[in-house]
């Protein structure tokens, strides 16, 4: 596993980490993503979804847990798992379906389901530095050059 340790100064920075970063993705991938409410994790999976080919409105699926994105690139689901916190609710999103190898998995919240998340996840960690700055750290098993 290496680390990669990135800083954004803008929303827009954190998205076109994210666009760029989406080049390194393989269906079945799990990304399992930890940061406080408003970090930027929705912005980092916008700019991935952007990177893979989709054009459309990306927010965090709090109430829907889920928003599948498929078509482009890879398909791709977007959990929230802000709402959840036992494994029989995580069960009950139908979580544990799209782990079939087919989808790429994003998860925002990944603090709230530790039971879910593999070794072999990659973890993207984003912290509020001052004002507008987030430091962006991403373990990943490949070397990336971003
Ligand atoms: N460097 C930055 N990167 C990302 N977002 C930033 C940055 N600086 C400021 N922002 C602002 O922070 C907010 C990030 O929102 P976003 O929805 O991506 O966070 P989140 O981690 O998904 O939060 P939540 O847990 O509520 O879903 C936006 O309002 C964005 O404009
Ligand atoms: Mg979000």
């Amino acid at each position: 596993m290496y680390t990669y340790r990135f800083t954004t100064a803008s929303q827009r920075e954190t998205e076109e980490l994210g666009e760029r970063f989406s080049a390194y993705l393989d269906p079945g991938t799990v990304v399992a993503m930890y940061g406080d409410l408003g970090a930027g994790k929705t912005a980092f999976t916008r700019g991935v979804l952007r990177g893979l080919g989709y054009d459309c409105t990306v927010s965090s699926p709090t109430f829907a847990i889920v928003n599948e994105y498929r078509g482009g690139r890879l398909d791709l689901a977007h959990f929230d798992m802000y709402r959840i916190s036992s494994e029989d609710e995580l069960y009950g999103t139908g979580f544990y379906d799209y782990l079939d190898g087919t989808m790429t998995v994003f998860m925002e919240w990944s603090e709230n389901v530790p039971f879910a998340v593999d070794e072999d996840a990659v973890k993207v960690r984003i912290e509020h530095g001052e004002g507008d700055i987030r430091i962006i750290e991403i373990d990943f098993q490949k070397e990336i050059e971003i």
